[in-house]
């Protein structure tokens, strides 16, 4: 895990006036390695984690105040009907995924009413919205220690800050959704090794529903998550080396994919488009209506999680959906 008070290991930005290159700033690194991992497969991937740049983060953020968008208004309205529930008697609270803690407010509350010295850890990839976030919640919790950790969801490498069974861990908006099989596993094994017995793990998950409804929720009507999903290639451009690529020649597309149970986003290519990567010695052609695949969000049974997190170590299970069933939380406890 990353600490903000470590210079040599945050993902800032670095500036040209120093001997840094290009290729050793961090996210071009990091990028490069997931170009190699996915770009030049079929069909082409980019992981979600490249949305989320400073305007990537605001966009999101809008995106869970459109109509369609439901899962944020889901799991708020879970949040406050369980809140004393899922905070207990935790000491320390980590949200991974934090963004701008809006629905983890409820929580809070509940914790610096609780024990003397608690404390909570928001962890995010997205560096300029952590800080921000953390700003206000200094200002908003006086009574709670916050401690902001930049790092990536997919690579903690503990300890996890705060007292051994005294963790809750939060990984809430359905992120657990946007992982492959293989992936999810990873990252539930990954938990299990930074969190000590009686720790507890708070996931939230979307449900499987109708498939329109889905699909309007990645593709609302006012182009919000058009304009989220296609930020990705500004991102890109502006992190590696390339020539070629260019938003106007790609839109944005959600497909509801009934056999894997789960909405892919993908950016189409609306005439040929060549890009090229020279640091990476590599170069792509996709031809008009070829798509890249830049997000899968998992839709899940009530209970498939239950079973999967039963698999590896975490039991004593509670359940809870909001009141229209769109929407779930599973909370465990390291066994
Ligand atoms: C909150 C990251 C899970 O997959 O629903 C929203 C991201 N993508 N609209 C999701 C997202 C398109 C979101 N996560």
């Amino acid at each position: 895990m990353t600490d903000t008070e470590n210079p040599t290991t945050t993902t800032t930005t670095t500036t040209t006036t120093t001997t840094t290159t290009e290729s050793t700033d961090p996210d071009t690194a990091a990028l490069e390695s997931d170009l190699l991992e996915g770009f030049f497969s079929d069909p082409p991937t980019l992981p979600p984690r490249w949305f989320y740049d400073e305007k990537g983060s605001l966009l999101f953020d809008q995106i869970t105040r459109v109509a369609e968008y439901y899962p944020t208004r889901a799991e708020a309205e879970i949040l406050r009907s369980r809140a004393g529930d899922i905070v207990g008697a935790a000491s320390t609270v980590v949200e991974l995924g934090a963004g701008t803690c809006e629905k983890t407010r409820v929580l809070l509350d509940v914790l610096a009413a609780g024990s003397a010295d608690a404390g909570f850890v928001p962890l995010d990839i997205s560096t300029e919205m952590l800080f921000e976030t953390a700003r206000a919640l200094e200002q908003e919790y006086p009574g709670l220690r916050i401690d902001p950790v930049i790092g990536d969801i997919t690579a903690l490498d503990g300890p996890l800050p705060g007292e051994p069974g005294g963790r809750l861990v939060l990984f809430l908006g359905g992120t657990v959704g946007n992982f492959s099989e293989s992936q999810r596993a990873g990252f539930f094994r990954m938990m299990r090794g930074i969190m000590a017995p009686g720790d507890r793990l708070a996931v939230g998950f979307d449900l499987v529903k109708n498939p329109d409804r889905l699909v309007a929720a990645y593709d609302d009507a006012a182009g919000v998550t058009a304009e989220f999903n296609l930020n990705m290639l500004d991102v890109i451009a502006r992190t590696v080396e390339c020539t070629g690529l260019d938003r106007r020649d790609f839109r944005h597309e959600a497909v509801w994919n009934a056999g894997e149970s789960r909405i892919e986003m993908w950016l189409r290519a609306v005439r040929e488009v060549r890009i090229d990567f020279p640091t990476l010695g590599r170069e792509r052609t996709l031809a008009a209506g070829e798509g890249i695949r830049t997000e899968i969000a998992r839709k899940f049974e009530p209970h498939a999680l239950v079973d999967e997190l039963a698999g590896h170590g975490f039991g004593g299970q509670s359940v809870w959906t909001d009141a229209a069933g769109d929407f779930g939380l599973v909370l465990v406890v390291v066994d």
